[in-house]
């Protein structure tokens, strides 16, 4: 499929399946999503059987216009707005208050909804042929690493759902931020594609969710985004993550890597261009330069996916840095780990 112009055909099949109820898994600038209808209750749930997604965490819905969010919310606060007019299309998810209209699966019960416009000619294009509306979660079977080929939504949907629409590799990697906006300052939920850095330039302040930069499982009585709470981007293997300056992050990732080989498992080293030389382990892949946090965030979830097929027993994980899309990325490999986590220094 032509990413920048889709073929009008293929366009026009999915569409007609999204408009009879059905689920169809489409490309955008982040990941893979498994779309369904928003407005129809009945498609909303075959996605989350699909998926085997716990019914109590949401699905954001994708516009193809600013207009169509009218429909879905009762209010969008200036801020919001702002941040529309500056980051739609684009991997941004507003956290707004829900109009009647939004079925009740959807939103897991709560009274907000998440709503973006994907900045991919593909998603676009389906979403207007299709004349609503489209819900759509990542195309991943619940827990595992996001999609970012139409391969690996394969790898997990295959036989579940009606269509795949192939449009490549995806360019950003990791999801989009959720941002609430129905909290004055707005506060990230899930850091993702847009950056903390890029948000305070436009809206001077912005929280960040007490989560999202956890360390450990953190108990919240009432979690403001039901995603928070559930295990995520896990590959099959154990993941431990080492976080701190380079050097004694090489020096401890070896220390584990000599254990464990010495326990007879096999090792996979999640490690950078600037390391990666320096490791002695049976498998050893790249997130990219350090200093190109976009690739880390690109290449992430492929190479968990790739990990598990090389079937290693554990993964030794360095951290990066905590900037731009390094936050996201940090988050999920945090989360993939279930916070087995060391400091280096
Ligand atoms: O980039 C993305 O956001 C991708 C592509 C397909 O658009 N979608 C995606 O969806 O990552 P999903 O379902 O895997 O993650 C949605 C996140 C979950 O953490 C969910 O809890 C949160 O958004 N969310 C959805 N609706 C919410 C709401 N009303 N309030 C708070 N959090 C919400
Ligand atoms: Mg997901």
């Amino acid at each position: 499929m032509n990413r920048e112009k889709p073929e009008k055909p293929k366009i026009k099949a999915a569409a007609d399946v999204i408009r009879n109820g059905g689920l169809v898994a489409f490309p955008t600038e982040t990941v893979y999503g498994l779309g369904a209808d928003a407005l129809n209750a009945e498609a909303v749930k075959r996605i989350y059987v699909a998926k085997k997604r716990p019914l109590d965490n949401p699905i954001i819905i994708h516009v193809a216009t600013k207009q169509e969010t009218l429909q879905l919310t009762e209010i969008i606060p200036s801020k919001a707005r702002k941040l529309m007019s500056v980051f739609w299309p684009g991997p941004l998810t507003l956290v707004l208050k829900a109009s009647e209209k939004v079925p009740k699966a959807i939103t897991g019960g709560l009274d907000t909804v998440a709503v973006r416009m994907p900045r991919h000619n593909v998603a676009l294009a389906l979403i207007k042929e299709s004349r609503v509306p489209i819900a759509a979660p990542s195309a991943n079977l619940s827990g595992r690493p996001s999609p970012t080929t139409a391969e690996h939504v394969k790898q997990d949907l295959d036989g579940r759902i009606e269509m795949i629409l192939d449009g490549g590799p995806t360019n950003i990697g990791v999801e989009s931020t959720v941002l609430d906006v129905t909290v004055d300052p707005p506060e990230i939920l899930r850091p993702g594609g847009t950056s903390y850095e890029d948000l305070v330039k436009v809206i001077s302040q912005v929280k960040i969710h007490p989560a999202v930069l956890a360390e450990k499982n953190v108990r919240v009585a009432k979690v403001p985004s039901p995603g928070m709470k559930h295990r995520h981007y896990a590959p099959r293997a154990e993941l431990v993550l080492i976080e701190g300056t380079v050097k004694p992050t090489v020096k401890n990732i070896q220390q584990i890597i000599d254990q464990n080989v010495k326990n007879g498992k096999k090792v996979g080293v999640l490690a950078t261009d600037e390391t990666k030389d320096m490791y002695k382990a049976d498998v050893v892949k790249s997130l990219g330069s350090r200093a190109d946090l976009p690739s880390a965030a690109r290449n992430l979830f492929r190479l968990l996916r790739e990990f598990d097929e090389d079937k290693v027993d554990i993964i030794v994980a360095e951290g990066v840095p905590l900037e731009g899309l390094g936050l996201a990325v940090m988050n999920r490999l945090r989360k993939a780990s279930n916070y087995r986590i060391v400091k280096a220094d």
